[in-house]
């Protein structure tokens, strides 16, 4: 049954709201993350309107309360003061009005001067049924970081501000900024008829109003097809574009197939209507990561989140039993380093660290090694790897985890290919979708680094001091909590382990 079309089209939002009253609550927080938001009730995909606004972090998500599948997106919308307890309040935007009524995609969040909250998102409209036409355009929603009201004039941008050329249908995810001349202005996701991506930008000078400003940087057909979701910023001297780029190619060990991530390093032009490019490189190397946002802290940190699910890999097998689909990863402090992009997890995870265990120089061989107090599911641990003094050398280091006698995942390094890789193919999956993925991985000073963050379903390592990250989704049975060493030569590791504590859930 899709209980959203039997309800009156304008008690949609109410609807939604009594629905997560009835049953969200029920839901018992053993059977979420600890740290990593998930949807009240139902489904989510990406990240939207990450802000803050009035003392606190505001994360509202696609949303679809009523199945475990993507179906008529809502959004949903929790706050945290430190982006790691998440409190949950009720729907934000429902379906409900003529220009949004087949979906609330994607979009964005800003304070305005009044003191009231401004989202801006993507209504999707369909006409003519299955054969029929879709339209893609920008909305507005104005509130006070609980309830919102649409704006009277919606839509704000409509497919007549199109370039010739550019998809009415692929017109989405408005990521909106105020500039440091006090001008606002907002990216948004299309593609032109050969299926290349464009990010379009446009300004305002009271976010009502907006005026096209032009094409800010395009697909040249290496990368995918429609680019979504963009986001634009400074960053330590630079601008930096991400987007989700769907189709891709592979290409070496840098891009793989199906949707990515993008991160493109580069200048703006003097107007700020073009964007050019010295760098690009994936976001994330693992499975799971898709459609990341970012918002500026009050400290002046840039941080980024990101949809910790792909859509390749969200089929649902029948012995999924848990009450809520897709996840979001743990916040990430982003910097440029030696060219890249490098992540960290926000500082504020720090505080959660219980359950310490230090071990240095641990000799690890061919024999399976465990190491005392190093286990468990929800976790901060990082590993520094070495080649051992003595011979052979390991050509081959694994770290195993979420592990029991019928159940593991691998982290594998080999340094002569200087190759890592992460393997879930044990972890309990019978889905046959990807389960392990590559990425380049080097030694810096003769060691490889790797954080690696285990929140009971995820699985998130930031390689190196944040140079790469490889985030997986993991559905391994809770009681396989086991973590294991082993190379095939001598290696040398240092071992740092904290448990992150359990929190309440609201
Ligand atoms: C990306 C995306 C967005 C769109 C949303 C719909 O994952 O396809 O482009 O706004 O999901 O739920």
């Amino acid at each position: 049954m899709n209980k959203l079309r039997d309800t009156k089209f304008d008690q949609r939002l109410l609807f939604a709201r009594a629905y997560e009253d009835e049953v969200g609550k029920k839901i018992d927080k053993n059977l979420r993350p600890s740290f990593h938001l998930t949807p009240y009730i139902g489904w989510t995909n990406d990240p939207n309107g990450f802000s803050f606004y009035n003392g606190v972090y505001h994360l509202f998500y696609q949303y679809n309360p009523y199945s475990l599948c993507w179906d008529s997106m809502h959004w949903g919308h929790a706050i945290s003061k430190d982006m790691l307890k998440w409190e949950y309040l009720p729907a934000a935007l429902a379906p409900d009005e003529a220009y949004d009524a087949d979906g609330v995609f994607s979009g964005s969040s800003i304070a305005l001067p009044d003191g009231k909250q401004l989202l801006m998102y993507t209504g999707v409209k369909k006409e003519g049924g299955v054969h029929g036409s879709e339209f893609q355009t920008q909305c507005i929603a104005i509130g006070d970081g609980l309830n919102y009201t649409k704006y009277k004039n919606n839509p704000v941008l409509d497919q007549s501000v199109l370039p010739s050329g550019f998809s009415k249908k692929d017109f989405r995810d408005p990521k909106i900024f105020k500039d440091e001349d006090g001008i606002y202005r907002c990216v948004v996701g299309t593609r032109d008829e050969n299926k290349n991506g464009h990010i379009l930008t446009f300004s305002s000078a009271d976010c009502f109003t907006w005026k096209y400003e032009g094409v800010l940087v395009s697909n040249d057909g290496r990368l995918g097809c429609m680019w979504e979701c963009p986001d634009l910023f400074p960053l330590d001297g630079q601008w930096v574009l991400l987007c989700s780029p769907q189709d891709m190619l592979p290409s070496g060990l840098e891009y793989h197939n199906g949707n990515g991530t993008l991160c493109l390093i580069g200048e703006l032009n003097n107007n700020k209507n073009s964007f050019t490019y010295t760098h690009d490189q994936s976001i994330d190397y693992g499975i799971d990561f898709y459609a990341a946002q970012t918002t500026l802290a009050p400290d002046g940190r840039r941080i980024m989140i990101g949809w910790m699910q792909n859509w390749d890999t969200c089929k649902i097998s029948d012995d999924y039993d848990l009450p809520w689909f897709g996840q979001m990863t743990l916040p990430r402090e982003i910097s440029i380093k030696n060219g890249r992009l490098y992540q960290a997890p926000v500082r504020e995870l720090n505080a959660y660290r219980t359950d310490s265990y230090e071990y240095k120089n641990i000799l690890v061989t061919k024999e399976e090694q465990k190491l005392y107090g190093v286990e468990g599911r929800v976790l901060d641990m990082t590993v520094t790897i070495r080649q051992a003094e003595k011979k052979p050398r390991y050509q081959k280091f694994r770290i195993r985890f979420a592990q029991n006698e019928k159940y593991w995942t691998d982290l594998i390094f080999t340094p002569e290919e200087e190759v890592l890789q992460i393997d879930r193919k044990f972890s309990g999956s019978r889905r046959a979708f990807i389960h392990q993925r590559r990425c380049h991985a080097k030694e810096v000073n003769g060691e490889l680094k790797l954080r690696i963050i285990l929140d009971r379903y995820s699985a998130e390592v930031f390689v190196n001091d944040g140079e790469k990250t490889i985030t997986i989704t993991l559905m391994t049975e809770q009681n396989a909590k086991g973590i294991s060493f082993y190379a095939n030569g001598e290696a040398l590791i240092d071992v740092e382990k904290h448990s992150l504590e359990e929190k309440e859930t609201k």
